[in-house]
């Protein structure tokens, strides 16, 4: 058991995991913490889409390169050209083998669904590893737009998907990347 301010210094993002499943009411607890967090009028926007198929993860990481890699084709200026070699790796799964996949999703309207499912998503990532699971956030693994996956994993039309957040049991923890010294303005007493 360690104390909130180790929990949030030990939460690290991992990329290898064990070759286990993480058990569906585990998820399901964890689930259950992340909507402890605020959210904007308390409209809690966000959903869940839990994802354990191994084939649907490897399905959803080919389909979220496919549309990378055609963004990175239109734009060639795009941010995203940084990882276009990576993304052409035909075994490179963004999702890191993880076993299970957690897409954190909501309805475009809400103004502020970004906020309140990245707000969600913290929790989320806190409440794995006080559990000691690991998880990472991908971005690389949100460009959904096959409607026929989409329907597959019951993603709705008009919803966003943003937060894709990987979770398993820690092959390896990595260490801490550095973090740059708090960027406080000013105090103004
Ligand atoms: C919005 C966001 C998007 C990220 N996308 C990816 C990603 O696509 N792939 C990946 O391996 N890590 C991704 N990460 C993880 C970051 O690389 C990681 O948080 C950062 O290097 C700091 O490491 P730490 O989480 O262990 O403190 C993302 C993190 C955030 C917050």
């Amino acid at each position: 058991m360690c104390t909130f301010s180790e929990l949030l210094m030990k939460r690290r993002s991992v990329r290898e995991f064990e070759k286990r499943e993480v058990p569906l009411s585990i998820t399901e607890e964890i689930i259950k913490e992340s909507c402890c967090a605020p959210s904007a009028r308390n409209e809690q926007p966000w959903h869940f889409i839990i994802i354990n198929n191994e084939t649907m993860i490897k399905r959803l990481s080919d389909e979220s390169k496919g549309v990378i890699l055609e963004e990175i084709k239109k734009s060639p200026g795009s941010p995203l050209k940084k990882y276009e070699e990576m993304l052409r790796i035909e075994g490179f799964n963004v999702f890191w083998g993880a076993p299970t996949v957690v897409y954190i999703v909501g309805p475009e309207s809400k103004g502020s669904l970004q906020v309140d499912c990245a707000l969600a998503a913290s929790y989320f990532m806190l409440s794995a590893a006080s559990r000691g699971l690991g998880t990472c956030w991908v971005a690389l693994g949100s460009c959904i737009e096959d409607p026929e996956i989409r329907k597959e994993i019951g993603l709705p039309d008009d919803y966003k998907i943003v937060a894709p957040i990987i979770l398993g049991y820690p092959r390896v923890i990595p260490e801490p990347p550095p973090r740059e010294n708090p960027k406080i303005l000013k105090v103004v007493s």
